[in-house]
């Protein structure tokens, strides 16, 4: 969707009642998120994806990485933009997010190094860092598919917008929500060494995806899930935005959704 021709006035857009799948484990949410990439670039080899980082889609790089070796599937034309990135951190960091993708993905599939991009968490100025990532993204002609996690409580961030979080935010550095911060900081060996903000693609970048999918297991998702979904639209639950999206897919499992039912 051209988010561009809508401003100022998002809250007149429509909004739409998102597809939700819910699987009975958690291995169905990878099972159908890898499927999806991986049929998505069987059919458009240059496609250009929009993918996550986090502990819920570790699981879907693993299969899509099989499918991969397994020949069924080639990065070569593909393009791969990351959601966000820490900042300021050395982006060898292990808890730097482009640690994350490098171990567990890039360094293992066929996609030229120029067409993975991801904000660079060691550049001198976030805001300057985040204009250069903007751009390179608008000069792709669009996003195919955007695979995105939910932050978690009720901050119900997708990538780094945190609850504030305008609709029409682009690529910029963002404070970390409190929240954020204290679930975060485990992935860090020192959790004091935490960078207390970050830089993501902002709302209207990910709602410009021609198709999105939003991942969550666990029930340590589910209020943030029944929010999303039963809440109202509003920048208090980032995530509620995506029902402004005609092309969205909740994928779940039984334990992330196991409030939608009582939250009606
Ligand atoms: C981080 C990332 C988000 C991700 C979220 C969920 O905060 N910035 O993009 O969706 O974590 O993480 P997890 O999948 O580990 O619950």
């Amino acid at each position: 969707m051209a988010l561009r021709e809508l401003q100022p006035s998002p809250e007149a857009l429509p909004v739409y009642e998102p597809e939700v799948r819910i699987f009975l484990t958690p291995e169905g949410v990878d099972n159908f998120a890898a499927s999806k990439v991986i049929t998505l670039l069987q059919n458009e080899p240059s496609a250009v994806l929009t993918l996550p980082t986090g502990s819920t889609p570790r699981e879907m790089y693993w299969l899509i990485l099989e499918a991969f070796n397994r020949g069924e599937v080639s990065f070569a034309q593909a393009t791969i933009f990351n959601l966000d990135e820490y900042w300021p951190l050395p982006p060898q960091d292990p808890a730097s997010y482009a640690s994350y993708m490098r171990t567990r993905f890039i360094n293992h599939i066929d996609i030229p190094r120029g067409n993975w991009h991801i904000p660079n968490s060691a550049a001198e100025g976030a805001n300057e860092e985040a204009t250069r990532f903007e751009a390179l993204l608008q000069q792709t002609g669009g996003v195919d598919l955007a695979v995105l996690g939910i932050g978690p409580d009720l901050t119900c961030h997708i990538g780094f917008n945190e609850p504030g979080s305008a609709v029409t935010s682009r690529t910029r550095y963002v404070e970390l929500d409190p929240r954020t911060l204290v679930v975060n900081q485990e992935h860090f060996p020192d959790p004091s060494q935490i960078p207390s903000g970050a830089i993501t693609q902002g709302i209207a970048d990910i709602l410009e995806a021609k198709r999105i999918l939003l991942l969550a297991k666990g029930g340590g998702k589910a209020r943030g899930i029944a929010r999303t979904l039963k809440g109202p639209v509003f920048a208090e639950a980032p995530a509620s935005f995506l029902r402004y999206h005609p092309n969205v897919t909740f994928v779940l499992d039984r334990d992330a959704a196991s409030l939608l039912k009582t939250n009606n």
